[in-house]
């Protein structure tokens, strides 16, 4: 059984329901729940649905982790990380630590109450704040996913 692939399979499966689901809510459900619904209602109706989302993406982050630095540990690609060439490596694990920290500490330890807050002050603006910060989130994640596809089949124009 060939190891790396089965581990790539996984890693790749794991980033398609996660970044495929960043996608979702940010280029689908966000834009629905401004054009359906005013108010502060808005935020909070979006943050029930959501809410299911968090959980499924807490898995496939964890997944994408396990077997992306299993990957790197098992074949020994750690000196990539010395090299600017490998900088979708970098990249990979910048989104994952972003993500991770957002899911596991900031969201359900700050952000949360945060934002319930602030929506109750002005909530045009905590909505539009939350767009901004999933189209950024979702733009750096598809940046890193065509690097780290081109770069991994050895297409990067510099490498
Ligand atoms: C802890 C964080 C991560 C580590 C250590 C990691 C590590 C790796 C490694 C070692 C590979 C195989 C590279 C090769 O074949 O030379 C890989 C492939 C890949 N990773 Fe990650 N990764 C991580 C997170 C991510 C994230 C956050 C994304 C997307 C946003 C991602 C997307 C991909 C993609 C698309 C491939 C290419 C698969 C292919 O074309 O076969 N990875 N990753």
């Amino acid at each position: 059984m060939n190891e790396f692939a089965v581990a790539r399979a996984l890693h790749v499966l794991a980033v398609v329901l996660w970044i495929g689901g960043v996608a979702f809510v940010t280029a689908v459900l966000l834009p629905a729940v401004r054009r359906h619904v005013s108010g502060p209602e808005r935020l909070e109706f979006f943050d029930r649905i959501e809410r299911r989302f968090a959980w499924q993406s807490r898995m496939t982050t964890l997944l994408a982790g396990i077997s992306g630095f299993w990957m790197t540990a098992h074949f020994g690609l750690w000196p990539r990380f010395t090299q600017v060439e490998f900088w979708w490596m970098h990249a990979m694990v910048l989104v994952w630590v972003i993500f991770t920290l957002m899911l596991f500490v900031l969201e359900p330890l700050v952000l949360h109450r945060w934002l319930q807050r602030r929506n109750q002050r002005d909530p045009e603006g905590t909505f539009a704040l939350v767009e901004r910060l999933h189209w950024l989130l979702l733009a750096i994640s598809l940046i890193t996913v065509a690097g780290a596809v081109a770069g991994s089949h050895g297409g990067m124009w510099w490498g």
